[in-house]
């Protein structure tokens, strides 16, 4: 007789991620990955990487790292916590603020990991449906949740909430933390971290997937009070960022004039596969992350068809997205080849 996991894990449905084919052949649109390779400094890094270092464990702090990052964000190095992703990141969030019993507030539609992190940990759900073009809704009183979760931008529609928005609901319910996911914020108008400083319930997380082209090695970071940042420590595995993650994100962070020429042009991109799109019909949600979500009414035909000519979109089978399907800015070059599929169809 097999083992039961607990009745937790019996319940649970695995997280599934946008498809990786390892075959290449592919123009891949489907994860939001950056189309552009890492800044010539991290390839670099990257080549004089000492082997000699991987036989020893990193360092389990992260202190380099953080003491770079933290002069982007005006704070103490003791208010940057760093995680093998933001994904993790936000998991640890979740652990160290919500128990079994507990509710988590957010929106729909919204990052799809977030109600299955809530779900593995035991935790309630409670979803409010964003207006039509992905604004806001009218919350209400937010304090009853232990947290509240939003990205901004927001995907899949990419929808930024200025500074104001985000502050007017914090400080609505002071005794709710609020994650604001920035996995995209590189690519948007503006980002909501000045709230750090004068609010002791919000966290950023940042992801280094998008703008900095480094998917591959898994790094993100939480930037918030030393509170809440200590707890995020005291959950953490021992080493949880491993070298060659630490070395390659410090690269990153000191090469920040390559990374924004990178932004400027895939927002360039954004601008023009919007226009394009709408111009063949599609309605075209307005987006400051790197990807746009296109309506047509039917997504999953969508999705098959580019597939068959070898381009993958992102299609979400659930009743508020069924009608669309996201698109990561790739190079000018795959967004023209995505439109003559799409002119040809
Ligand atoms: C809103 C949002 N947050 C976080 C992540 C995960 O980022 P990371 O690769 O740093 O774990 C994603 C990935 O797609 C995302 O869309």
């Amino acid at each position: 007789m097999s083992v039961k996991p607990t009745k937790i894990v019996q319940s649970l449905k695995p997280y599934v991620p946008g498809e990786q084919p390892q075959d290449g052949g592919f123009i891949k649109l489907n994860t939001n990955e950056n189309p552009y390779p890492p800044a010539p400094e991290v390839i670099e890094a990257f080549r004089q990487a000492m082997p000699e270092r991987l036989r020893l464990y990193p360092d389990p702090l992260c202190v380099e790292l953080r003491t770079l990052l933290v002069e982007r964000h005006k704070g103490s190095v003791s208010q940057i916590f760093v995680g093998n992703g933001s994904d993790e990141v936000l998991r640890l969030l979740f652990q160290a603020y919500l128990g079994a019993g507990d509710a988590v507030a957010m929106v729909n539609p919204t990052y799809s990991l977030y109600p299955v992190i809530a779900a593995q940990l035991g935790v309630r759900t409670k979803i409010f449906e964003l207006g039509p073009d992905g604004e806001m809704p009218d919350f209400p009183a937010l304090s009853s949740f232990k947290v509240f979760i939003i990205a901004s931008p927001n995907p899949p529609y990419g929808t930024f909430y200025p500074e104001e928005t985000l502050e007017r609901l914090i400080k609505s319910a002071p005794s709710t933390l609020f994650i604001i996911d920035e996995a995209y914020v590189d690519f948007a108008s503006g980002d909501a971290t000045a709230l750090v400083a004068r609010y002791s319930n919000v966290v950023i997380c940042r992801s280094y997937s998008k703008a900095f082209s480094l998917a591959g090695v898994r790094l993100g970071y939480a930037f918030g009070t030393e509170d809440i940042i200590e707890n995020l420590f005291k959950l953490k595995d021992s080493y949880n960022v491993d070298y060659l993650s630490q070395t390659l994100g410090c690269a990153a962070v000191r090469a920040q004039a390559y990374y924004a020429g990178l932004a400027v042009r895939i927002r360039e991109d954004r601008a023009f596969l919007t226009t394009e799109l709408r111009r063949l019909g599609f309605k075209v949600y307005d987006s400051q992350g790197n990807f746009i979500f296109a309506e047509n009414g039917d997504g999953g035909a969508l999705y098959e068809s580019l597939k068959k000519k070898m381009i993958l979109v992102r299609y979400f089978d659930t009743p508020r997205l069924r009608t669309g399907v996201r698109i990561t800015i790739g190079t000018r070059k795959e967004l023209e080849a995505l439109l003559k599929a799409l002119r040809d169809k």
